[in-house]
């Protein structure tokens, strides 16, 4: 059975053809970076108008990639929460549309789930009940998920995501958007403890999340040290990534704990973990690390499934299609 996902929630226009649920056939992603850069974050108003200008194309070469024609399709998947609802409503409206003229089923799908099943495209042999910890830009969500399909939220941010914090604390090292690659590569030339940021952990057994704190503890840190990124020579200043470094751990410790105590407290059978966070390459060491201690198997996807991408949102769409879940084409777009 051949899907084509779309995806459009966030700022990257993508499309893709996956076969039964697994094989990805194709999958064009076009990143609206350069777009929402100058800005220092994404731009809602403008994100959407990328998104109408590029949708058709994007469509247009994801079955190009696949060596297949729009009627060759058996149904088309769109992501319609949670999002930016400028942008939700591009893809929602383009994917009612074809099905339509095309006369083939609908499948509705959560952004959040979608990010989850990127592991189970790469990992056959996948136990549950597992822990699922969604890490991008706009969500830090933990879920207990019973199945590939059926997942229920432990807790989630109460304010920033761990993806926005990123962001912003970029902005305010001067270092740009998105902030996560960034504070990524700058960091490891840091050195980890050379800043306490506190780590909040909010009640005991809580699996919600704060990263606005940590956020500002940098923010008044910065300040304190005089570090105007236009004073400095280079961004790259040793003292830069040393606050990068220490910001960096400071997320991924409450991450990788509050993850792995729920799996104890769940038996879980594995921790799955996806979003544009999850490329993060120091969260993947500490999350190896953990693995090997507590003898539980961590999953993560490749680099291109970690970010938001449609081969996630097809292939997460066969499973409900296989539960007979289908959506009217009166679905509407939920930010
Ligand atoms: O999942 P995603 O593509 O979009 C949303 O659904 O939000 O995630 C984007 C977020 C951005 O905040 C970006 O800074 C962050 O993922 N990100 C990273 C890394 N790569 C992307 N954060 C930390 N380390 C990375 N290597
Ligand atoms: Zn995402």
């Amino acid at each position: 059975m051949l899907i084509l996902g779309i995806e459009t929630s966030c700022d990257e226009t993508s499309a893709a053809v996956v076969r039964d649920g697994r094989e990805i056939v194709s999958n064009i992603i076009l990143s609206q970076d350069v777009l929402h850069r100058q800005f220092g974050g994404v731009v809602p108003e403008l994100a959407c108008r990328a998104h109408e200008e590029s949708i058709i194309g994007v469509i247009d070469n994801a079955l190009v990639d696949a060596k297949i024609q729009l009627s060759e399709l058996d149904a088309i998947a769109v992501v319609n929460t949670p999002g930016l609802i400028g942008a939700l409503l591009i893809g929602v409206t383009t994917a009612k549309t074809l099905c339509m003229v095309l006369d083939i089923p609908l499948i509705a799908v959560n952004h959040l789930y979608s990010h989850i099943y990127a592991n189970n495209l790469e990992y056959k042999n996948i136990s549950y009940p597992a822990i699922s910890l969604v890490v991008s830009g706009g969500h830090t969500t933990l879920f207990l998920s019973k199945s590939e399909t059926e997942c229920i939220a432990l807790g989630g941010t109460i304010d920033d995501a761990a993806g926005e914090a990123f962001d912003k604390v970029s902005k305010i090292l001067g270092l740009g958007y998105p902030g996560g690659p960034v504070i990524d590569k700058l960091a490891k030339q840091g050195n980890k403890d050379a800043v306490t940021f506190p780590r909040s952990y909010l009640e005991k057994d809580s699996f919600d999340f704060s990263f606005s704190g940590l956020k500002t503890a940098v923010l008044y840190y910065h300040r304190g040290q005089n570090l105007d990124a236009s004073r400095l020579k280079t961004p790259h200043d040793q003292r830069i990534a040393d606050i990068a470094a220490s910001f960096q751990e400071a997320v991924i410790d409450v991450l990788v704990n509050k993850a792995f105590q729920a799996s104890i407290m769940y038996d879980a059978k594995g921790i799955l973990v996806g979003g544009g966070v999850a490329a993060n390459s120091r969260l993947r060491q500490r999350l190896h690390e953990r693995s090997k201690e507590r003898n539980i198997p961590v999953y993560y996807p490749s680099l291109r499934l970690c970010t938001d991408n449609a081969a996630m949102v097809a292939g997460f769409a066969y499973k409900k299609y296989l539960e007979g879940d289908i959506a009217g084409l009166d679905i509407e777009a939920i930010p």
